[in-house]
């Protein structure tokens, strides 16, 4: 892991903070670095209507879509949870270069979204 791949935990895990998850009280941040050098951040985002919830690697993402960042855009994803199955194929789909997550347990580890979500949908063959 990097200096810069610390940082952006960090940043994930101050965040965190204002995570809007009074259900489950698990709150998640996480941070993008785009390659232009951006950096936004997001959480999740909860709904009395559960299944309505957003999760912070999606909320970050569509941040960092709404201003202007693509596909193939992101160096790397930092978020303080290990991501949901979801979020797994979104990371695919914006192509994140390295994806910094924590365990369960603690740990801190370093991925690509192939790793995390092998065989993945495809739209088009
Ligand atoms: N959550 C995330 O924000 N990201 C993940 O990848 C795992 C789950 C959130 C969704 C929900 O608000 C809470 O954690 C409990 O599942």
């Amino acid at each position: 892991m990097t200096d810069a791949d610390r940082e952006l935990l960090e940043r994930a895990d101050t965040v965190a903070e204002r995570a809007y998850a009074p259900y489950s009280k698990f709150f998640v941040g996480a941070a993008v670095l785009a390659k232009d050098g951006r950096v936004f951040e997001g959480v999740n985002v909860e709904n009395a209507a559960y299944p309505l919830g957003v999760c912070a690697e999606k909320t970050t993402l569509g941040k960092a879509v709404s201003d202007g960042v693509k596909p193939g855009d992101i160096e790397a994803l930092a978020v303080t949870a290990s991501p949901c199955g979801g979020c797994r194929q979104w990371l695919h789909e914006f192509g994140v270069e390295r994806v910094i997550y924590r365990r369960a347990n603690g740990d801190v580890a370093v991925a690509t979204p192939a790793e995390l979500l092998p065989d993945t949908f495809e739209l088009e063959p």
